[in-house]
This record gives C-alpha cells, sequence and structure tokens, in this order.
C-alpha cells in the first residue's frame, strides 16, 4: 500500500485533515497520528479486521495487548465495565493527557485488542490533533506506538516512515511530540492498584492523589511470568548491544570513558548516549578516539532539565544506531519523579545490562 503523509497544524490542526483521517479509521484503515508522548498507530478499536492489521503492520505479538484512545471520559463506559474510585480521581486530574487506565473491559472490546485479557487500558490524549481525531471518528480507537516491535518508539513522522512506509494508510504529521516517553500506566483491576509503565505523569504525582498505588519492583524481566502483556525487557532494543551506566556523574564519566577506549582499542564502533553534561566531562577523556571517528556520541537532553532528556532519548537512540555502531555506552539520569521512566527504557534498550559505578 501506498502510505500518505499530511501535515497538520499541531495547534490549529486543519479540520480536512483530521476528517480525512477520521473517514480512514472508521472505515477500519490505519492511521498514525501524534499524542503528546509518541507517535500512536490508530485503527478502529471495536472493528477486529482493523485491529488485526495492527498487529500485522508492526509485526507485534498477539499476547501485547494494545491501549484504547478515547475523546474524553465520557467514553469510558463504552469499553471498561467499571471504573474504581482511584481510577476516577486519577482520571479527572490527568485526562487529557499521558495516563492509562487498566479496567475490567466490556465485551463490546475485542479480545485481540486486550490479547485475551478481561481488561482494558484506556486513554485520553491532550495532543490537539489526537483529540480533535478521536472526536471526529467518534468510536475508541486502538493505538500502539507506531514503530516496528522492538524498534525505539517515535517520536516524528520520520521514525515512523522508516518503520512503517507503506505498511499503514496515512500518517498525521505535526512534528515532533512533546514528552517523548510513553504514558504511564496504572492498572486498577489489582488490589491494590499496581503502576506497570512509569511515563510523563510520576508515580509521585498519582500517590499525592491515589496513596494506595503501588510499584511492582523488577516487574516485566522476561524470566518472569507476564503480569501485562508487553512488559518484556528487552522491548527498545537497539541494534548495538547497549550498557546502562549508573552512580555518581564523574564515576560514571569516568568509567564510560575508560570502556569506549577499550572497545574501540578492540576494533569496535562505539556510541556514547549520554545528558550534555555528561559529554562536556567525556569529551577530553575521548578526544583522541573520536577524532578518528571510532566513538560516536549522542547527547539526551541535561541533568537538569530531564523533560528535554525525555523528549530526546528515543530520537537518540534511533540516531546512534543509524551511525552503525557496535557497542552503546549509556549514562543515567536518577532514579525517581520523570527519571523513573527515562531509567525504565534505557533498562529495556539495554536488555537489563546495567553496571553501577560507586
Ligand atoms: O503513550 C502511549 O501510551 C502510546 C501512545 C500512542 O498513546 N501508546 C503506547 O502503546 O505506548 P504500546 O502498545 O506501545 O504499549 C501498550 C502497553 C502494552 O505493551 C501493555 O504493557 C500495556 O500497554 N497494556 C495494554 N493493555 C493492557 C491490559 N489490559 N493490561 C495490562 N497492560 C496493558
Ligand atoms: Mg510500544
Amino acid at each position: 500500500m501506498k502510505t500518505k503523509v499530511i501535515p497538520v497544524d499541531r495547534d490549529r490542526p486543519e479540520p480536512q485533515a483530521i476528517e480525512e483521517a477520521a473517514a480512514a479509521l472508521r472505515a477500519g484503515k490505519l492511521v498514525v497520528f501524534p499524542t503528546e508522548t509518541v507517535y500512536g498507530l490508530g485503527a478502529h478499536a471495536l472493528d477486529p479486521s482493523a485491529v488485526q492489521r495492527i498487529f500485522d503492520a508492526k509485526e507485534r505479538p498477539a499476547n501485547d495487548p494494545l491501549i484504547v484512545h478515547i475523546a474524553h471520559i465520557g467514553q469510558v463506559n463504552q469499553c471498561a465495565a467499571a471504573m474504581p474510585a482511584g481510577a476516577r480521581k486519577l482520571a479527572l486530574s490527568f485526562w487529557a493527557g499521558p495516563l492509562t487506565l487498566v479496567l475490567k473491559k466490556k465485551p463490546a472490546v475485542p479480545d485481540l485488542v486486550t490479547a485475551g485479557l478481561d481488561s482494558v487500558a484506556l486513554r485520553v490524549p491532550s495532543h490537539r490533533v489526537a483529540r480533535a481525531l478521536m472526536e471526529m471518528t467518534g468510536v475508541p480507537v486502538a493505538a500502539p506506538s507506531a514503530n516496528r516491535f522492538s524498534r525505539p518508539s517515535p517520536t516524528t513522522a520520520a521514525h515512523v516512515l522508516d518503520d512503517l512506509d507503506g505498511r499503514v494508510d496515512l500518517i498525521l504529521d505535526a512534528g515532533p511530540t512533546d514528552i517523548g516517553l510513553e504514558s504511564t500506566i496504572v492498572d486498577f483491576t489489582v488490589e491494590p492498584p499496581v503502576l506497570r509503565r512509569p511515563g510523563g505523569i510520576t508515580l509521585e504525582q498519582i500517590q499525592s492523589l491515589v496513596p494506595e498505588v503501588v510499584l511492582v519492583e523488577g516487574q516485566g524481566r522476561v524470566d518472569q511470568p507476564q503480569s501485562a502483556p508487553g512488559q518484556l525487557t528487552r522491548h527498545y532494543a537497539p541494534r548495538a548491544v547497549m550498557t546502562l551506566f549508573e552512580g555518581p556523574p564523574s564515576g560514571v564519566v569516568e568509567r564510560i570513558a575508560a570502556e569506549a577506549r577499550t572497545a574501540a582499542a578492540q576494533g569496535n564502533r562505539v556510541g556514547i548516549l549520554a545528558p550534555e553534561e555528561d559529554l562536556l566531562a567525556l569529551a577530553p577523556l575521548i578526544a583522541a578516539h573520536a577524532s578518528v571517528g571510532r566513538i560516536s556520541v549522542q547527547r539526551y537532553g541535561s541533568r537538569n532539565d530531564l523533560e528535554r532528556s525525555g523528549r530526546e532519548l528515543f530520537a537518540a537512540i534511533r540516531a546512534l544506531d543509524e551511525t552503525g555502531v557496535d557497542v552503546i555506552l549509556a549514562s543515567s539520569v536518577g532514579s525517581d519523579g520523570l527519571a523513573r521512566a527515562i531509567r525504565d527504557r534505557l533498562m529495556r534498550a539495554a536488555d537489563g545490562r546495567i553496571r553501577t559505578v560507586v
């Protein structure tokens, strides 16, 4: 199929573009649209053959359930059988926005969407283009991130084309997304409710409203039963072998420099993924090697601006991968607040390879 790309204004989306995309969705076609987190690959959620096309286009395993996007909280009862008080509280505070709630599902939601689970993941995106599209379409829209399975989530239409050109009908291109990390997922079908995926809304923000929500440490490791399908460790996999370094920034920088020199001396092409402060400190330590092109560096934001780190992370991983590096040495930016979500994505990209520097 030929993929059509329509540029849209992120603040005032052109009605003709939204109408065309909404008609395509209602007709069972695949439409990629921007959300405030990442680009989503959308299909009519109540049409099983449309939903099947999502799995085919992404080459996504059928045991990985999809998030259903709705226009407003009033649409929850089209898909969910119940909304516990805590879930309602979070929805009223954080919707529209980067929060997904897992609730008991209604039979109207096809099993394909939920991978056979009796729960459904729901979210109201805040991006103007996404909201206009949800409103105009008038039906729930199933949409995972618009990347091939195991590639980093796309934060630009160019990323989407890299992965899915010829596999989707339409892409609404509204430029880079704001948050750059997928939504926070909280599961209210268990007691107490569980944070399934950290994201743009932090655990701290959630617990300030619903203190019962817990974090299950170590969840989603490949060697454990999958309570949330799709929470596989290796989910944001670069082609290069990545290792994540944690600890005091000065120690991390020295360790990365040493590892980079060793790996480069062994004939590897080395990529370094780090916030800008670390890259500045690294520059003199790797200068001789970088000048001969054996070490490439890629910035993702700053330790002082984690929102920028989140926004730039996936694009930075893609960019490093494109340089054809064999190994990636990454520096972490902390572990709470927004850094929890950033660290989660880095750990997945690193497939669990973490080195703690003391
Ligand atoms: O920000 C986002 O959430 C983006 C944009 C496009 O909205 N979407 C996204 O979808 O990240 P995706 O498919 O890449 O992640 C969906 C994940 C699944 O892998 C699974 O972990 C969780 O949501 N999920 C979906 N349905 C679930 C359910 N019924 N129970 C538990 N987890 C579920
Ligand atoms: Mg995804």
